[in-house]
């Protein structure tokens, strides 16, 4: 592969908001590398998505310890793209996060929220992308039985050592973040945002934890904005070779398209067309027209469907009608 210039109009189309009441802006559509970028993934493939999304304006990518197959490889692969191709000062211009909460290891300390797994996660995840420090360092699910002060603290300590400039929390439930966030708030570390699935399909953010993010001025970024692909045109006709819902390592299984499910998708599809956009471009524009969304993370398996989902920024509005429409299918 040629030597990597970035587009120098990088960062004229896309839409930068600010994430809750914090200093930074994120980009109105983030990458996250959950599938598409492991170590049985073509690396050129996952290596041309992320070249893309930058010379696009997307600042902005999601990592985890966990994230491969194999878990660790997704690491791996973005920390050799980023040694490739995103060199000197290019750093300063990417938000990278990670996240602990999965296992990750053997033993009683490779998964949940100990003070000795989130520290030890994230040193193996700054090993593994050969960086210095994320710019935001996750609590990947809260842990029931570790104290919150302890799984908060270890954040903390995160940003203390100069290993991450933020924290955030990931599907943490409405009354368990109002928890978390007063014990950052206390010990100096606010969090900067939460990152909780959500999509037309998923709504429960839509019952306590988004009035809490905006009351506390935290940014959200919703994972999975399209249901893993659902919300897209790749099921219309069927479960096509190479899809998420046809491979073994996915993680949406061809039982989640039911009949149901596809009559809905349909439905959805037909309004789309009618806004003059693609169902995945509705789908994100639908979750953007909430202010209190910093960013939806979307996942991509080609250069295509990335395009496609950007162009959900050229209209983002709804008027009345269709989003009764659009409800009345959701119901
Ligand atoms: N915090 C958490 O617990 C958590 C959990 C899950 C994910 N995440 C984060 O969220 C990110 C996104 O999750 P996700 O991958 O499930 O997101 P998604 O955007 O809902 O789904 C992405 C998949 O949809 C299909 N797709 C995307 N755009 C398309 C288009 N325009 N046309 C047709 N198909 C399209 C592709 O599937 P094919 O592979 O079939 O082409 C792609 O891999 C992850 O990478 C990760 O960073 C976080």
């Amino acid at each position: 592969m040629s030597a990597y210039v970035p587009a120098s109009d990088r960062y004229d189309a896309m839409l930068y908001n600010r994430c809750g009441k914090s200093g930074i802006r994120l980009p109105a559509v983030s990458l996250g590398l959950w599938h598409n970028f492991g170590s049985i993934d073509n690396f050129e493939n996952g290596r041309q998505i992320v070249r893309r999304a930058f010379d696009k304006g997307i600042t902005h990518f999601d990592l985890a310890n966990n994230y491969g197959p194999l878990p660790g490889s997704a690491e791996e692969n973005f920390g050799a793209i980023l040694q490739k191709d995103f060199t000197g000062y290019l750093r300063d211009e990417l938000v990278i996060s990670t996240k602990a909460g999965y296992l990750m290891w053997p033993g009683p300390y490779g998964e949940w929220g100990s003070r000795k797994y989130v520290l030890s996660s994230l040193d193996q995840s700054l090993r593994r992308m050969k960086l210095d420090y994320v710019d935001i360092f996750y609590s990947h699910r809260p842990d029931p039985e570790t104290p919150i002060e302890e799984t908060m603290g270890a954040l903390d300590t995160a940003v203390r050592q100069g290993k991450a400039l933020y924290v955030g929390l990931s599907n943490y439930s409405a009354e368990e973040t109002k928890a978390a966030l007063a014990v950052l708030k206390q010990l100096g570390t606010p969090c900067l945002i939460h990152q909780p699935k959500y999509s037309m399909f998923e709504r429960w953010v839509e019952g306590g934890l988004l009035d809490v993010l905006e009351a506390n001025g935290v940014g959200c970024i919703p994972f999975s904005p399209l249901a893993q692909g659902l919300l897209t045109d790749r099921y219309l006709k069927g479960i096509p070779e190479g899809s998420r819902a046809s491979k073994p390592s996915g993680f949406l299984k061809a039982e989640q398209i039911t009949p149901a499910t596809l009559d809905k998708i349909q439905r959805l599809h037909a309004i789309a067309q009618k806004r003059g956009q693609s169902l995945a471009q509705m789908a994100l524009a639908w979750l953007l027209k909430d202010k209190r969304i910093t960013s939806v993370l979307i996942g991509a398996s080609s250069v295509g469907q990335l395009d496609n989902n950007l162009g959900a920024l050229d209209k983002v509005q709804f008027d009345a009608a269709e989003l009764q429409e659009i409800e009345s299918i959701l119901k």
